[in-house]
């Protein structure tokens, strides 16, 4: 056997190993007065959110194709959850990993990255959607051309990223209910939404799934603006959306998705992050009024709410970034696409 040969089985028995750690996350129901509500907390993975799920799933076939060898530098850009969760990987594995990130980061999200990647690119240029992503990825272009055996995972259009939500989330939400009536998806990449779309109406085509955006972003159409909350939305329309099966989506305000961490925290005692009040907050308005038999409405929680202490759990930092204060809590909702 060469060296190359050895070097690759033993990257691949490792990941391997960091795959068959990866435990299934908890359903908890959640008291509702209309809906049997379940929240499926993907904070519970090992660095703390759903793109764990990704980030191994990518970088196993990356490696068992041979795209990443002990040699390669991975460079990606993330607003800070794949980033976390490739960091934690790369570490792990000996391989070397450069983040391409921006201000919208979280601080401790930045000091986590720092702590684990020896170079951390940070760009500061909004772009001409209100966003960073055009900014960052033009940034991981360059560190592609200077880089040598660069590996680039491109998370917003790697379909292995899908395929993770598919094999594991979506399975797991399988094995656990038998029957599911509404899934409620935040979107960034569309990865998750995409895995878990199919899975899911590969097992039951009657499940309705709902796209929760939010205002500023431009996946679903919505005119371009300044997002601060970093997971959901995006300034780009993500290849992987091709590969989703949407009955709707839903647009929520950045106002409202705080409103939403707060009543899921007071509520039902779950400390979650700002995409897990966008959807939280998209559930309650979709079934608003609502008097029918008792449907059973799932919707994840992609992280945790440590990460945002800074920002929507704090009432002085939301008092001045939304001094307009919207009252709608959802402004505006669309049919299937
Ligand atoms: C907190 C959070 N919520 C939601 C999402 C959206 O998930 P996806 O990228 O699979 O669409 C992300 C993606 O980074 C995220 O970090």
């Amino acid at each position: 056997m060469t060296s190359g040969n050895r070097d690759r089985n033993g990257l691949m028995r490792h990941v391997e190993s960091l795959a068959a750690a990866m435990m299934p996350t908890p359903l908890v129901p959640l008291a509702d007065e209309r809906l049997d509500l379940y929240a499926k907390l993907e904070f519970s993975n090992f660095s703390g959110s759903a793109k764990d799920r990704s980030a191994l799933w990518i970088l196993r076939q990356a490696i068992l194709r041979e795209q990443v060898t002990r040699k390669s530098v991975l460079v990606e850009s993330s607003s800070g959850n794949f980033a976390i969760a490739l960091a934690s990987l790369c570490a792990s594995l000996g391989l070397e990993f450069v983040p391409v990130i921006d201000s919208n980061v979280n601080r401790s999200t930045e000091n986590f990255l720092r702590a684990l990647s020896s170079r951390v690119e940070r760009v500061h240029d909004i772009d001409d959607t209100g966003g960073f992503l055009k900014s960052r990825l033009r940034r991981v272009q360059d560190l592609r051309a200077e880089l040598p055996d660069s590996y680039w995972p491109n998370q917003y259009a790697n379909t292995d990223g899908a395929d993770a939500h598919y094999r594991f989330t979506a399975s797991e939400l399988c094995d656990a209910l038998d029957r599911i009536t509404h899934v409620f998806v935040g979107v960034g990449t569309a990865g998750t939404i995409a895995g878990l779309s199919r899975r899911l109406k590969k097992t039951d085509p009657r499940v309705r799934v709902i796209a929760v955006d939010v205002e500023g972003s431009v996946i679903f159409g919505g005119t371009p603006g300044r997002r601060r909350i970093p997971g959901i939305g995006s300034s780009i329309i993500p290849p992987l959306l091709q590969h989703a099966l949407i009955d709707e989506t839903l647009l929520v305000s950045e106002y409202a998705s705080i409103v939403g961490c707060i009543q899921l925290w007071q509520r039902h005692g779950i400390f979650a992050g700002g995409s897990s009040g966008s959807v939280y907050a998209a559930v309650q308005r979709y079934f608003a009024g609502y008097r029918g038999p008792r449907p059973r409405v799932v919707f994840l929680c992609a992280d945790r709410g440590n990460a945002y202490a800074d920002t929507v759990f704090n009432p002085q930092w939301v008092a001045e970034t939304y001094p307009e204060r919207i009252d709608d809590v959802l402004i505006s909702s669309t049919a299937s696409v």
